[in-house]
């Protein structure tokens, strides 16, 4: 499973192939929306655009579905790197700033630092059960005894 790297909150975050990049981010109660977008927004139907997003660093390149024809439409005067979170689903492990709109040069140290830190493969290792260390070699048939 990929792992999406929130760079302003400092946050890791694993999903599923597919996830909807803005509502992982209200599941996780980071803040998507700038003033405007929590004054009103659209609920993700790509009408308000108000949940931008800067992909800072990815795995292999197309980390997040291509941009959709809303996004065509509505992201041409804004840099390349924004997506409308509503409309990217995620694919591959990827480093995104919320809000890219507010405050970006005091997020600078935090996207190269997300940029020199390689991302996740998309894999995390499975919890372990605990072992109980005086129980270790010991038969199961002598753990019933006790
Ligand atoms: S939530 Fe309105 S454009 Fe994304």
């Amino acid at each position: 499973m990929p792992i999406v790297r929130f760079v302003r909150e400092g946050r890791d975050v694993l999903c599923p192939v597919g996830t909807n990049l803005r509502e992982l981010a209200l599941a996780e109660g980071l803040e998507l929306y700038g003033l405007k977008g929590r004054l009103g927004n659209c609920g993700g139907c790509g009408q308000c655009i108000t949940c931008f997003v800067e992909v800072v660093a990815e795995r292999g390149g197309a980390a997040l579905t291509p941009r959709t024809s809303v996004e065509d439409q509505k992201l041409r005067r804004r840099p390349e790197a924004w997506r409308l979170a509503c409309q990217a689903l995620v694919q591959e492990s990827v480093a995104v700033l919320t809000r890219p709109q507010n405050g970006r040069d005091a997020q600078a140290a935090a996207i190269s630092a997300a940029q020199r830190e390689p991302l996740p493969e998309g894999r995390i290792p499975l919890p372990q059960p605990e072992v109980d260390e005086e129980m270790v070699g010991e038969s199961p048939q002598e753990n019933d005894e006790l």
